[in-house]
């Protein structure tokens, strides 16, 4: 026989796709009724015109007839929650689910810099993000930079976010939780703001951006270490800073300048990556050293930290800008795929070091 509590119970396997918990403990089960073998469930959404409806009606008429299988109908009606409901419910996640950077907070944050601009940060960031949600990690990507956003286009994680009660909810793609200051202004319109104001922004970005419990928040931060940086190291004092160059003297020379002001602003360098290190020809499958050899492990020398990749020059990911989905997913069989993939890997070894209690507490 079917029952109202077996079909709240087979509810649960519904989550709310931006609050990533499940419907019934979010309380937005309103009215379950069983007639026969044909169920009514009424579900109160956080805002009204939800535009997750879509969702909603396939999933959980899913998950009913996965959990009583002897349901033949389910009719779904679809409400939204009232004013005091929603803040009852947003309060109740933000309580429970600790802010980035707190000390409680179990994400591990990556900013992804360089000294110079153009290096491949944003390249790394997105590759580096897609290839940890590969692994099953979940991840946020937060696009730190304010004037030259990029990430959005990247990953065709361009709409708008969902605001419920001041909470604001990252963008969905591709596995991942995405959010740029490049959601909240038009395409082409410049970002002309200084100090407090960026302050302001990043600060926002990060306390009340629902980036849930998250394995790791990847940070691609701008150019240089302005304001932005400093800003960073102030709200995240625990994140681990990965330092993109190219092969080039000059950039080294200003990622060594950048890596040495991340330690004195507090932020701990996880590493160096060498974005394009090599160009892979074609024809040979040879690894060239276009610009030169060694400048990857001279800075990792420089700065006592591993060299944590060798990324080559690859037209794959020249032309993911205007791409909408990272180079890993769409050309996993290429070589830099291969070396994002092992560099994520590295990442959550370090990771799993990090945390991992020392002898004399176990
Ligand atoms: N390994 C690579 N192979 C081929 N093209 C690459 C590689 N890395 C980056 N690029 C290309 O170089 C350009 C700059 O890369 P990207 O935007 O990632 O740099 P950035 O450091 O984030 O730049 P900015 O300082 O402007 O934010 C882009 O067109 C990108 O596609
Ligand atoms: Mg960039």
């Amino acid at each position: 026989m079917i029952t109202r509590e077996a079909v709240i119970e087979s509810l649960r396997a519904v989550d709310d796709p931006e609050l990533h918990r499940s419907v019934v403990d979010l309380d937005m089960v309103r009215h379950v009724v069983v007639n026969g073998t044909e169920v009514s469930v009424t579900l109160a959404l956080t805002i009204p015109g939800c535009p997750l409806k879509d969702y909603f009606n396939r999933a959980v008429p899913q998950a009913v007839q996965a959990g009583c299988p002897e349901v033949t109908a389910v009719h779904l009606e679809l409400t939204s929650m009232s004013e005091d409901e929603r803040s009852r419910v947003i309060g109740d996640v933000r309580v429970r689910v600790p802010k980035v950077g707190d000390s409680e907070s179990r994400t591990r944050i990556i900013a992804v810099g360089s000294g110079k601009g153009g290096v491949g940060k944003s390249t790394v960031a997105v590759n580096l993000a897609a290839a940890l949600t590969t692994r099953g990690h979940k991840v946020g990507l937060l696009d730190a930079d304010i004037w030259g956003f990029s990430v959005p286009h990247m990953l065709g994680a361009t709409g708008r976010p969902t605001v419920v009660d001041d909470l604001i909810m990252p963008i969905e793609a591709h596995g991942m939780s995405v959010l740029s200051i490049g959601n909240f202004v038009p395409e082409d319109s410049p970002v002309v703001w200084r100090g407090p104001m960026l302050h302001k922004a990043l600060e926002q970005m990060l306390a009340d951006v629902h980036w849930d419990d998250r394995d790791y928040l990847v940070i691609d931060m701008p150019p240089g270490t302005g304001d932005v940086s400093i800003s960073l190291s102030q709200y995240l004092p625990n994140a681990d800073f990965l330092l993109v160059t190219t092969p080039h003297d000059t950039a080294e020379r200003v990622a060594l300048r950048a890596g040495r002001m991340m330690e004195k602003v507090g932020m701990r360098l996880a590493g160096v990556v060498e974005n394009m290190a090599t160009f892979v020809c074609g024809d040979c499958s040879t690894e060239h050293q276009l610009f030169g050899i060694g400048a990857g492990s001279r800075l990792a020398e420089l700065l006592d930290v591993p060299l944590l990749a060798r990324i080559p020059l690859e037209p794959a990911l020249t032309s993911q800008v205007d791409g909408t989905a990272p180079t890993v997913l769409t050309h996993p069989e290429t070589l830099s795929a291969t070396r994002f993939a092992e560099l994520a890997s590295t990442i959550a070894g370090q990771s799993s070091l990090v945390r991992r209690p020392l002898p004399l507490l176990t």
